[in-house]
């Protein structure tokens, strides 16, 4: 199974991550879990990371056109080799993130350009995740939960106006998602927030194997 998490950044994604990498690691065996993340989450790839998150791109196309191009390596690579040998795959981000933080927090972008930005994951055959965690929080609590662990990125570094524009975006690109988008009140506390996602995959597990 595929399995997303995603979120505004302070939303507390990766703290989750790394619950759910043990639980599932736990339940499947450790050598049936892959933990990945974009982007970056290919062999090879620490450069252009560092590259975009060091705001190395001044056009949000050539932004989207990038994310894409770690996207398609890190599918082939990792993620499409994985889900072949029958592993399930966990990403710290994937396709939503780049519809939210390029695509649809940005009001300058029209409608058609945004729809074919929406629709090319598909068209070139992206793996479509079995769910994807959206852990909600307020912006006003995301950018205070950043700025009491610092800017750790160019991203991290735009502040409460970014995180609101982007949690926009990604209320925007939950339409396209539908059936498999689940929303995560993470405004509680780390133990109820990952009790919540433990329940769904676990079901999901539950509902696979049968
Ligand atoms: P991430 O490593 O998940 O950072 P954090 O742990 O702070 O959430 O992601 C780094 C940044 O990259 C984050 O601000 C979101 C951004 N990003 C995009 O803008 N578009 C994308 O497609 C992806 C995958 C990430």
């Amino acid at each position: 199974m595929f399995f997303v998490l995603e979120g505004i950044d302070g939303s507390g994604k990766t703290t989750q991550a790394d619950r759910l990498a043990e639980m599932l690691a736990r339940r499947l065996g450790p050598d049936n879990l892959i933990r990945t993340r974009e982007p970056g989450g290919w062999e090879g790839s620490a450069a252009a990371r560092e590259f975009v998150l060091g705001g190395g791109l001044a056009s949000l196309w050539g932004e989207f056109f990038f994310f894409m191009l770690d996207r398609c390596e890190h599918v082939e690579r990792v993620i499409k080799p994985a889900l072949s040998q029958g592993k399930t795959v966990l990403s710290d981000r994937y396709a939503p993130s780049t519809l939210a933080y390029q695509i649809f927090s940005d009001t300058s972008i029209d409608s058609a350009a945004a729809e074919y930005a929406a629709r090319l994951g598909e068209v070139i055959g992206l793996p479509t995740p079995d769910a994807v965690f959206f852990l909600d929080v307020d912006p006003g609590t995301a950018a205070s939960r950043l700025a009491s662990r610092g800017v750790t990125d160019s991203f991290d570094g735009r502040g409460r106006e970014f995180c609101e524009s982007v949690r926009t975006g990604y209320e925007k690109t939950k339409a396209a998602w539908s059936g498999r988008w689940v929303d995560i009140d993470a405004s509680r506390d780390e133990e109820a927030v990952a009790r919540d996602i433990e329940a769904e995959v676990s079901s999901m597990l539950t509902a696979a194997q049968r």
